[in-house]
Protein backbone atom coordinates (compact mmCIF):
# COMPACT_ATOMS: atom_id res chain seq x y z
CA UNK A 1 0.00 0.00 0.00
CA UNK A 2 1.34 3.24 -0.39
CA UNK A 3 0.85 5.00 2.89
CA UNK A 4 -1.12 7.88 3.78
CA UNK A 5 0.41 11.24 4.97
CA UNK A 6 -2.00 11.34 8.09
CA UNK A 7 -3.95 9.15 10.24
CA UNK A 8 -6.41 10.99 12.99
CA UNK A 9 -6.45 9.06 16.40
CA UNK A 10 -9.43 9.29 18.60
CA UNK A 11 -8.42 8.33 22.31
CA UNK A 12 -10.93 6.78 23.93
CA UNK A 13 -9.68 5.93 26.91
CA UNK A 14 -10.75 8.16 29.97
CA UNK A 15 -14.74 6.60 28.39
CA UNK A 16 -13.97 2.86 26.60
CA UNK A 17 -11.20 2.62 28.73
CA UNK A 18 -12.85 3.08 32.03
CA UNK A 19 -16.06 2.37 32.04
CA UNK A 20 -15.57 -1.51 32.74
CA UNK A 21 -12.81 -1.34 34.75
CA UNK A 22 -12.50 -3.67 37.99
CA UNK A 23 -10.31 -1.40 39.80
CA UNK A 24 -11.15 1.62 41.67
CA UNK A 25 -10.06 4.89 40.94
CA UNK A 26 -11.66 8.21 41.57
CA UNK A 27 -12.87 11.07 39.29
CA UNK A 28 -9.32 13.53 39.71
CA UNK A 29 -7.38 10.69 38.22
CA UNK A 30 -10.07 9.93 35.41
CA UNK A 31 -9.89 13.78 34.80
CA UNK A 32 -5.83 13.78 35.17
CA UNK A 33 -5.65 11.02 32.56
CA UNK A 34 -7.76 13.39 30.34
CA UNK A 35 -5.45 16.62 31.21
CA UNK A 36 -2.19 14.08 30.35
CA UNK A 37 -4.07 12.77 27.16
CA UNK A 38 -4.62 16.69 26.16
CA UNK A 39 -0.77 17.11 26.59
CA UNK A 40 -0.21 14.03 24.48
CA UNK A 41 -1.77 16.37 21.63
CA UNK A 42 -4.92 13.97 20.75
CA UNK A 43 -7.15 16.49 18.88
CA UNK A 44 -10.25 14.05 20.07
CA UNK A 45 -10.51 12.32 23.61
CA UNK A 46 -13.64 10.63 24.86
CA UNK A 47 -13.82 11.99 28.31
CA UNK A 48 -16.87 9.74 29.09
CA UNK A 49 -20.54 9.19 29.14
CA UNK A 50 -23.69 10.42 30.16
CA UNK A 51 -25.36 6.81 30.74
CA UNK A 52 -27.46 5.73 33.25
CA UNK A 53 -25.23 5.17 36.83
CA UNK A 54 -27.03 2.24 37.06
CA UNK A 55 -25.90 0.49 33.89
CA UNK A 56 -22.32 2.01 33.86
CA UNK A 57 -21.41 3.11 36.98
CA UNK A 58 -17.95 4.37 36.64
CA UNK A 59 -18.94 6.86 33.81
CA UNK A 60 -21.42 8.67 36.81
CA UNK A 61 -18.49 11.19 37.52
CA UNK A 62 -18.38 12.54 33.93
CA UNK A 63 -19.91 16.14 34.40
CA UNK A 64 -17.34 16.20 36.97
CA UNK A 65 -14.16 15.34 34.73
CA UNK A 66 -16.01 18.02 31.83
CA UNK A 67 -16.04 20.88 34.64
CA UNK A 68 -12.23 20.42 35.01
CA UNK A 69 -11.59 21.98 31.67
CA UNK A 70 -12.01 25.15 29.66
CA UNK A 71 -13.52 26.07 26.14
CA UNK A 72 -10.78 25.52 24.59
CA UNK A 73 -9.80 22.06 26.51
CA UNK A 74 -13.54 20.97 25.61
CA UNK A 75 -13.40 21.27 21.59
CA UNK A 76 -10.64 18.17 22.00
CA UNK A 77 -13.07 16.40 24.07
CA UNK A 78 -16.41 14.17 23.14
CA UNK A 79 -18.99 12.41 25.53
CA UNK A 80 -21.13 9.66 24.15
CA UNK A 81 -25.28 9.98 24.68
CA UNK A 82 -27.93 7.08 24.47
CA UNK A 83 -31.31 9.46 24.28
CA UNK A 84 -32.34 12.91 25.30
CA UNK A 85 -31.65 12.59 28.69
CA UNK A 86 -28.05 12.39 28.20
CA UNK A 87 -27.57 14.84 26.01
CA UNK A 88 -29.25 17.55 28.38
CA UNK A 89 -26.18 16.05 30.42
CA UNK A 90 -24.00 16.75 27.35
CA UNK A 91 -25.25 20.40 26.64
CA UNK A 92 -25.16 21.35 30.92
CA UNK A 93 -21.66 19.93 30.50
CA UNK A 94 -20.81 22.37 27.68
CA UNK A 95 -19.45 19.69 25.31
CA UNK A 96 -18.49 20.39 22.22
CA UNK A 97 -19.01 17.06 20.55
CA UNK A 98 -21.45 13.98 21.63
CA UNK A 99 -21.39 9.92 20.22
CA UNK A 100 -24.24 8.44 19.82
CA UNK A 101 -24.37 4.32 19.85
CA UNK A 102 -26.03 2.00 17.85
CA UNK A 103 -25.35 -1.68 16.80
CA UNK A 104 -25.75 -3.82 13.64
CA UNK A 105 -26.91 -6.56 15.85
CA UNK A 106 -30.58 -6.73 17.53
CA UNK A 107 -29.54 -8.56 20.37
CA UNK A 108 -26.57 -6.28 20.99
CA UNK A 109 -28.87 -3.45 21.07
CA UNK A 110 -31.61 -4.69 23.58
CA UNK A 111 -28.62 -5.97 25.73
CA UNK A 112 -26.24 -2.57 25.34
CA UNK A 113 -29.21 0.25 25.44
CA UNK A 114 -32.76 -1.73 26.32
CA UNK A 115 -34.26 -1.20 23.09
CA UNK A 116 -34.22 -2.55 19.66
CA UNK A 117 -31.79 -1.01 16.73
CA UNK A 118 -34.75 1.09 14.76
CA UNK A 119 -35.98 2.58 18.80
CA UNK A 120 -32.41 3.49 19.20
CA UNK A 121 -32.33 5.46 15.96
CA UNK A 122 -35.70 6.85 16.79
CA UNK A 123 -33.92 7.91 19.80
CA UNK A 124 -31.27 9.54 18.28
CA UNK A 125 -32.67 12.30 16.01
CA UNK A 126 -34.11 14.28 18.45
CA UNK A 127 -30.80 14.08 20.42
CA UNK A 128 -29.54 15.08 17.04
CA UNK A 129 -31.74 18.02 16.62
CA UNK A 130 -30.50 19.21 20.29
CA UNK A 131 -26.80 18.63 18.72
CA UNK A 132 -27.57 21.24 15.42
CA UNK A 133 -29.34 23.23 17.18
CA UNK A 134 -26.31 24.15 19.31
CA UNK A 135 -23.74 23.33 16.96
CA UNK A 136 -22.63 20.49 18.70
CA UNK A 137 -20.87 17.77 16.48
CA UNK A 138 -21.74 14.20 16.73
CA UNK A 139 -20.69 11.41 15.84
CA UNK A 140 -21.89 7.41 15.43
CA UNK A 141 -20.62 4.05 16.08
CA UNK A 142 -21.99 0.74 15.33
CA UNK A 143 -20.96 -2.12 17.24
CA UNK A 144 -20.83 -5.62 16.71
CA UNK A 145 -19.92 -4.97 13.03
CA UNK A 146 -17.82 -7.93 12.62
CA UNK A 147 -19.61 -10.30 14.86
CA UNK A 148 -22.22 -10.60 18.23
CA UNK A 149 -21.74 -12.23 21.13
CA UNK A 150 -25.38 -13.22 21.32
CA UNK A 151 -25.93 -13.68 17.91
CA UNK A 152 -22.83 -14.50 16.03
CA UNK A 153 -22.87 -13.21 12.77
CA UNK A 154 -23.41 -9.55 11.14
CA UNK A 155 -24.16 -9.05 7.55
CA UNK A 156 -22.11 -6.17 6.30
CA UNK A 157 -24.83 -4.95 4.52
CA UNK A 158 -26.67 -4.23 7.76
CA UNK A 159 -23.58 -2.27 9.25
CA UNK A 160 -23.54 -0.39 5.72
CA UNK A 161 -27.40 0.58 6.29
CA UNK A 162 -26.61 2.10 9.41
CA UNK A 163 -24.05 3.56 8.57
CA UNK A 164 -26.21 5.66 6.35
CA UNK A 165 -28.85 6.24 8.71
CA UNK A 166 -26.35 7.83 11.30
CA UNK A 167 -24.73 9.86 8.45
CA UNK A 168 -28.53 11.51 7.13
CA UNK A 169 -28.95 12.08 10.87
CA UNK A 170 -26.23 14.39 10.61
CA UNK A 171 -22.91 12.34 12.08
CA UNK A 172 -19.91 14.09 10.63
CA UNK A 173 -18.15 10.32 10.93
CA UNK A 174 -19.16 6.62 11.42
CA UNK A 175 -16.68 4.68 13.43
CA UNK A 176 -17.41 1.07 12.98
CA UNK A 177 -16.78 -0.73 16.52
CA UNK A 178 -15.65 -4.73 16.38
CA UNK A 179 -16.93 -4.59 20.19
CA UNK A 180 -15.80 -8.39 20.94
CA UNK A 181 -12.73 -8.26 18.10
CA UNK A 182 -13.46 -10.95 16.90
CA UNK A 183 -12.64 -9.87 13.27
CA UNK A 184 -9.35 -10.74 10.95
CA UNK A 185 -8.38 -8.55 8.16
CA UNK A 186 -9.95 -9.61 5.34
CA UNK A 187 -13.13 -9.89 6.54
CA UNK A 188 -12.69 -6.07 8.42
CA UNK A 189 -12.01 -5.37 4.40
CA UNK A 190 -15.45 -6.77 3.12
CA UNK A 191 -16.85 -4.82 5.42
CA UNK A 192 -15.54 -1.72 5.48
CA UNK A 193 -15.80 -1.80 1.70
CA UNK A 194 -19.36 -2.52 1.45
CA UNK A 195 -19.90 0.41 4.25
CA UNK A 196 -18.29 2.66 1.81
CA UNK A 197 -19.82 1.53 -1.27
CA UNK A 198 -22.89 3.87 0.51
CA UNK A 199 -21.11 6.25 2.44
CA UNK A 200 -18.03 8.17 2.35
CA UNK A 201 -14.88 6.41 3.10
CA UNK A 202 -13.35 9.64 4.13
CA UNK A 203 -15.74 9.57 7.49
CA UNK A 204 -15.46 6.00 8.48
CA UNK A 205 -13.47 5.11 11.42
CA UNK A 206 -12.55 1.98 13.14
CA UNK A 207 -12.88 1.41 16.42
CA UNK A 208 -11.28 -2.52 16.81
CA UNK A 209 -10.94 -4.32 20.61
CA UNK A 210 -8.10 -6.75 20.31
CA UNK A 211 -9.61 -10.04 22.33
CA UNK A 212 -8.23 -12.16 19.92
CA UNK A 213 -4.99 -10.01 19.06
CA UNK A 214 -6.22 -9.31 15.59
CA UNK A 215 -6.55 -5.48 15.94
CA UNK A 216 -3.54 -4.25 14.51
CA UNK A 217 -3.73 -6.61 11.71
CA UNK A 218 -7.21 -5.21 11.03
CA UNK A 219 -6.43 -1.49 11.10
CA UNK A 220 -3.53 -2.50 8.39
CA UNK A 221 -6.19 -3.61 6.75
CA UNK A 222 -8.06 -0.98 7.13
CA UNK A 223 -5.61 1.51 6.40
CA UNK A 224 -5.23 -0.15 2.88
CA UNK A 225 -8.56 -0.11 2.29
CA UNK A 226 -8.36 3.87 2.60
CA UNK A 227 -9.72 4.35 6.95
CA UNK A 228 -7.83 7.58 8.11
CA UNK A 229 -9.49 7.55 11.38
CA UNK A 230 -8.95 5.08 14.32
CA UNK A 231 -9.90 4.66 17.80
CA UNK A 232 -7.87 3.59 20.28
CA UNK A 233 -7.06 3.04 23.85
CA UNK A 234 -3.92 4.00 26.02
CA UNK A 235 -2.44 0.76 27.71
CA UNK A 236 -5.04 -1.21 25.73
CA UNK A 237 -7.54 -0.46 28.52
CA UNK A 238 -11.11 -0.84 28.04
CA UNK A 239 -14.04 -3.57 27.38
CA UNK A 240 -17.96 -2.94 27.14
CA UNK A 241 -19.71 -3.96 30.47
CA UNK A 242 -22.32 -5.62 27.57
CA UNK A 243 -20.02 -7.81 25.94
CA UNK A 244 -18.61 -11.15 27.58
CA UNK A 245 -15.57 -11.26 27.13
CA UNK A 246 -14.15 -8.18 25.15
CA UNK A 247 -11.03 -7.27 25.63
CA UNK A 248 -9.68 -3.88 25.19
CA UNK A 249 -9.84 -1.76 23.04
CA UNK A 250 -6.64 -1.60 20.98
CA UNK A 251 -3.80 -0.08 22.46
CA UNK A 252 -3.48 3.83 21.42
CA UNK A 253 0.79 2.86 21.76
CA UNK A 254 0.55 -0.27 19.58
CA UNK A 255 -0.92 2.51 17.33
CA UNK A 256 1.42 4.71 16.92
CA UNK A 257 4.53 2.71 17.29
CA UNK A 258 3.16 0.80 14.04
CA UNK A 259 2.43 4.39 12.26
CA UNK A 260 5.89 5.51 13.16
CA UNK A 261 6.81 2.48 11.49
CA UNK A 262 5.31 3.39 8.41
CA UNK A 263 6.21 6.75 8.26
CA UNK A 264 2.77 8.32 8.86
CA UNK A 265 2.12 11.60 10.46
CA UNK A 266 -0.52 11.47 14.10
CA UNK A 267 0.76 14.47 15.94
CA UNK A 268 1.32 12.56 19.28
CA UNK A 269 4.25 12.77 21.41
CA UNK A 270 4.85 9.07 21.45
CA UNK A 271 7.03 9.94 25.08
CA UNK A 272 4.62 11.39 26.98
CA UNK A 273 1.87 8.68 25.86
CA UNK A 274 4.48 6.22 27.46
CA UNK A 275 4.71 8.40 30.38
CA UNK A 276 0.95 8.71 30.26
CA UNK A 277 0.38 5.05 30.05
CA UNK A 278 2.58 4.35 33.04
CA UNK A 279 0.22 6.74 34.99
CA UNK A 280 -2.75 4.96 34.53
CA UNK A 281 -1.76 1.61 35.03
CA UNK A 282 -0.10 2.41 38.09
CA UNK A 283 -3.13 4.50 39.37
CA UNK A 284 -5.23 1.66 38.41
CA UNK A 285 -2.40 -1.15 40.16
CA UNK A 286 -2.31 -3.03 36.28
CA UNK A 287 0.38 -4.45 34.38
CA UNK A 288 1.04 -3.33 30.54
CA UNK A 289 -1.29 -5.34 28.27
CA UNK A 290 0.23 -3.48 25.33
CA UNK A 291 3.33 -4.76 23.97
CA UNK A 292 4.73 -1.59 23.34
CA UNK A 293 4.09 0.14 27.03
CA UNK A 294 5.80 -3.48 27.89
CA UNK A 295 8.54 -3.08 26.18
CA UNK A 296 9.38 0.47 26.91
CA UNK A 297 8.64 0.30 30.88
CA UNK A 298 10.24 -2.77 30.77
CA UNK A 299 7.38 -4.62 32.58
CA UNK A 300 5.57 -7.74 31.79
CA UNK A 301 2.81 -7.59 29.15
CA UNK A 302 0.26 -8.80 31.50
P1 LIG B 1 -33.59 2.16 30.23
O1 LIG B 1 -33.66 1.53 31.58
O2 LIG B 1 -34.24 1.46 29.09
O3 LIG B 1 -34.07 3.67 30.24
O4 LIG B 1 -32.06 2.40 29.87
P2 LIG B 1 -35.25 4.42 30.85
O5 LIG B 1 -35.48 5.60 29.95
O6 LIG B 1 -36.40 3.48 31.14
O7 LIG B 1 -34.66 4.96 32.24
C1 LIG B 1 -34.38 4.12 33.33
C2 LIG B 1 -33.64 4.88 34.41
O8 LIG B 1 -32.40 5.39 33.89
C3 LIG B 1 -34.39 6.10 34.91
O9 LIG B 1 -33.98 6.32 36.25
C4 LIG B 1 -33.85 7.21 34.05
O10 LIG B 1 -33.97 8.46 34.64
C5 LIG B 1 -32.38 6.81 33.94
P3 LIG B 1 -34.84 5.78 37.49
O11 LIG B 1 -36.18 6.42 37.30
O12 LIG B 1 -34.88 4.28 37.37
O13 LIG B 1 -34.06 6.27 38.68
N1 LIG B 1 -31.74 7.32 32.73
C6 LIG B 1 -30.60 8.02 32.74
N2 LIG B 1 -29.79 8.42 33.73
C7 LIG B 1 -28.68 9.12 33.38
N3 LIG B 1 -28.37 9.40 32.10
C8 LIG B 1 -29.15 9.00 31.09
C9 LIG B 1 -30.33 8.27 31.39
N4 LIG B 1 -31.30 7.74 30.64
C10 LIG B 1 -32.15 7.16 31.47
N5 LIG B 1 -28.82 9.29 29.82
C11 LIG B 1 -30.24 3.48 28.79
C12 LIG B 1 -31.66 2.97 28.66
C13 LIG B 1 -29.72 3.77 27.40
C14 LIG B 1 -30.26 4.76 29.62
C15 LIG B 1 -29.39 2.42 29.50
O14 LIG B 1 -29.54 1.21 28.81
C16 LIG B 1 -27.92 2.77 29.58
O15 LIG B 1 -27.52 3.76 30.16
N6 LIG B 1 -27.06 1.90 29.01
C17 LIG B 1 -25.64 2.08 29.10
C18 LIG B 1 -25.05 1.82 27.77
C19 LIG B 1 -23.54 2.03 27.81
O16 LIG B 1 -23.05 3.03 28.29
N7 LIG B 1 -22.82 1.05 27.23
C20 LIG B 1 -21.40 1.15 27.09
C21 LIG B 1 -21.02 2.15 26.02
S1 LIG B 1 -21.25 1.53 24.36
C22 LIG B 1 -19.75 0.74 24.02
O17 LIG B 1 -18.92 0.58 24.87
C23 LIG B 1 -19.50 0.33 22.58
C24 LIG B 1 -18.52 1.27 21.85
O18 LIG B 1 -17.29 1.37 22.53
C25 LIG B 1 -18.28 0.77 20.41
C26 LIG B 1 -17.88 -0.72 20.37
O19 LIG B 1 -16.87 -1.11 20.99
O20 LIG B 1 -18.59 -1.44 19.70
C27 LIG B 1 -19.12 2.69 21.73
MG1 LIG C 1 -15.69 -0.02 22.37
Amino acid sequence: MTPPDHVRIVEVGPRDGLQNEAAEFTTAIRTELVRRLLDCGFGNIEAGSFVSPKWVPKMADTAEVMAAFGPAERERLSVLVPNVRGMEGAVAAKAREVAIFGAASEAFSQKNINCSIQESLDRFRPVCDMARERDIRIRGYISCVLGCPYQGHVEPGTVADIAATLFDMGCYEVSLGDTIGVGTPLKAREMIEAVAAVSPMEHLAVHFHDTYGQALANIYAALESGIRAIDSSVAGLGGCPYAPGAAGNVATEDVIYMLDGMGIDHGIDFERLIDTARFILDSLGKSPVSRVSAAKLGRCAA
